[in-house]
C-alpha cells in the first residue's frame, strides 16, 4: 500500500505478501486499495503488522509447500501476540481451503480470488470465528477499484480475470474461475492515471489475456486504446494463448509502436501427442506457422515460452521432439517445469507416468538447452544499439544502470549521474552473457 498518506494513528496495519505470477503481484495491489478504503494502513514488516495476509499461488505443489512453510514461521508470531489476524488468500485458499483449515487451524481468514471485495468485512467477522469466503464469481472484475501500483516505471494492469481453456494439467480454471474481461475505459482510466505519475510502461495481464473481449473491444483494438494514453510508451502483455493469437492482435503488435516486439508464447511441449493430452488445442505444426507469422510481421520479435517435462505418458520421444522444437524456434529464453499433477484437474485422474529421476533430468536437459540458445542469442545481438527504458541502479551495483529493451532483455550499462529512471536511452552491446546484455551508451 502506498505508504505516503498519512493513516489516522488507530488505523490497523496491514502487511501483504506475495507468492506466484504477476497476477498475483496485481492482485496485491488490488487488495491494498480495497483495505486502504476499508481505512486500513500499511505495515512496513509482519512484525509491526496487526493483519498479515498471504496472497499464494496454487499452479504447482512446490508453490504450495512454500506457503506453508511460512505459515508455520507466522504461526509463531500470532502465538507470541494472539490478536494478530492471520489470512490466506488467492488461488491456495480456493485450491485447498479445507486441508488448510486442518493444516493451519491459527489461520483467522481464508479468502479465494473474487473474494476480496468482501475483504474488510470478514476481516471484521475474523476477530470472532475464522473466516472463510471462496466463492467464484464469474461477473467479478473489481473494474471500480483502482489498484494501489507500487511506484517504478512499470506497472502490471489486469486485462481479463479467470480462464476458460481448461488445458488439462492446469488449475487455474478451477481457482480462479471463469474468464471475463475488465472494461475497457476502466483500464484506460487506471493506464492515464499510471501515465500522470509518470509510468513509462504498462504490461496488461489475464490468464489468456489475448481473448480479451468485452463488447466490440477485442485484444487487438484494447491495445490500440491503451497506445492513445500520452506519456505512456511501452506496452506489452502477458500471457497470450496461441489459439487466440488473432490477425487483430498480430496488426497491433506490427503497427503500434508502442507495443514492443516481446511476446511469451507459452509451448508447452513438442510433441502432437502430448499436446493433445494435454488438451492445448493446437499442434506444432500449427504453432510453428504461428511463429513464422509473428516473426514476418513483427521482425525485431523476441519471443519466449514455458515448457513442461514429465507430462502423464510423455516418454523420451516426446521429450526430444520438445528440444527439437526448442531448437528450430531458437526462443530467447524459457520457463521449463516439472510437470506437476494438481488435484480437480483433468489430467491428475491420469496419474504421474514419469519418474522424479526422469523429470529432473529431463527439466536440467531443457534448461542447459536453453542457456545455450540464449547465449548465442545474445552474444548475436554485440555492436547492435537499442533503446533502453532504464529502471533504476544494476543490480550488480558499481555505478551502472539497468533497465530494458524493446525484447524485454536486461541492459546494464555505466552512466551519468543525469540519467534517471524512466528516460529511454540508447545504448550498443559490447558483451553479453545468456540473461545480461552488457551495454556502452551511445
Ligand atoms: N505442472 C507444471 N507446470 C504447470 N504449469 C501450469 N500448470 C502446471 C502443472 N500442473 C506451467 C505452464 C504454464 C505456467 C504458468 O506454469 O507451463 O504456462
Ligand atoms: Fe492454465 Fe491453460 Fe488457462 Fe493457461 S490457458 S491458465 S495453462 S488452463
Amino acid at each position: 500500500m502506498n505508504q505516503s498518506a498519512q493513516p489516522e494513528a488507530a488505523a490497523p496495519r496491514v502487511f501483504i505478501e506475495t507468492y506466484g505470477c504477476q497476477m498475483n503481484v496485481a492482485d496485491s495491489e488490488l487488495i491494498g486499495a480495497v483495505l486502504r478504503r476499508a481505512g486500513y494502513a500499511a505495515a512496513v514488516s509482519p512484525e509491526e503488522a496487526d493483519v498479515i495476509l498471504l496472497n499464494t499461488c496454487a499452479i504447482r505443489e512446490h508453490a504450495g509447500d512454500r506457503v506453508l512453510g511460512r505459515l508455520g514461521d507466522l504461526a509463531r508470531l500470532k502465538h507470541a501476540r494472539p490478536e494478530l489476524r492471520l489470512g490466506l488468500l488467492g488461488c491456495m485458499a480456493q485450491h485447498n481451503r479445507a486441508a488448510l483449515v486442518e493444516k493451519a487451524p491459527w489461520l483467522d481468514l481464508i479468502a479465494g480470488p473474487d473474494s476480496y471485495r468482501r475483504l474488510p468485512e470478514l476481516l471484521g467477522r475474523a476477530r470472532f470465528d475464522p473466516a472463510v469466503d471462496v466463492r467464484l464469481d464469474r461477473a467479478e472484475t473489481y473494474a471500480d477499484i483502482a489498484p494501489e501500483h507500487e511506484g517504478g516505471v512499470r506497472a502490471f494492469v489486469t486485462a481479463m480475470r479467470g480462464c476458460d481453456r481448461f488445458c488439462a494439467f492446469c488449475v487455474v480454471p478451477y481457482v480462479r474461475g471463469r474468464e471475463r474481461s475488465v472494461p475497457p475505459e476502466a483500464i484506460v482510466a487506471d493506464i492515464r492515471g499510471l501515465a500522470a505519475r509518470g509510468v513509462k510502461e504498462v504490461v496488461l495481464l489475464g490468464q489468456t489475456v489475448n481473448a480479451y473481449r468485452r463488447g466490440e473491444t477485442d485484444f487487438g483494438r484494447l491495445l490500440r486504446l491503451v497506445a492513445a494514453v500520452d506519456g505512456l510508451e511501452r506496452i506489452r502483455f502477458t500471457s497470450p494463448h496461441p489459439c487466440d493469437m488473432s490477425d487483430s492482435v498480430i496488426e497491433a503488435m506490427a503497427t503500434e509502436p508502442k507495443v514492443q516486439p516481446w511476446l511469451h508464447l507459452p509451448v508447452q511441449s513438442g510433441s502432437d501427442r502430448v499436446l493433445a493430452a494435454m488438451e492445448r488445442g493446437y499442434t506444432v505444426e500449427e504453432y510453428l506457422g504461428l511463429v513464422e507469422r509473428l516473426r514476418a510481421a513483427i521482425p525485431a520479435l523476441a519471443l519466449s515460452t514455458d515448457i513442461i517435462v514429465g507430462f502423464h505418458g510423455e516418454e523420451e520421444s516426446d521429450f526430444r521432439a520438445t528440444l527439437e522444437l526448442m531448437a528450430a524456434l531458437r526462443y530467447d529464453s524459457a520457463f521449463s517445469f516439472k510437470y506437476s499433477p494438481r488435484e480437480h484437474t483433468r489430467a491428475f485422474k491420469l496419474g504421474d507416468t514419469v519418474s522424479e529421476e526422469d523429470k529432473g533430468r529431463r527439466l536440467a536437459e531443457v534448461i542447459a538447452r536453453q542457456e545455450r540458445i540464449s547465449l548465442e542469442r545474445n552474444r548475436g545481438l554485440m555492436g547492435e544499439r537499442f533503446a533502453v527504458l532504464v529502471e533504476g541502479p544494476a543490480r550488480r551495483g558499481n555505478g551502472m544502470l539497468a533497465g530494458k529493451t524493446p525484447q524485454f532483455k536486461t541492459a546494464v550499462f555505466g552512466a551519468a549521474d543525469s540519467i534517471k529512471p524512466g528516460a529511454i536511452v540508447t545504448v550498443r552491446v559490447q558483451s553479453a552473457t545468456a540473461h545480461t546484455l552488457h551495454c556502452a551508451l551511445v
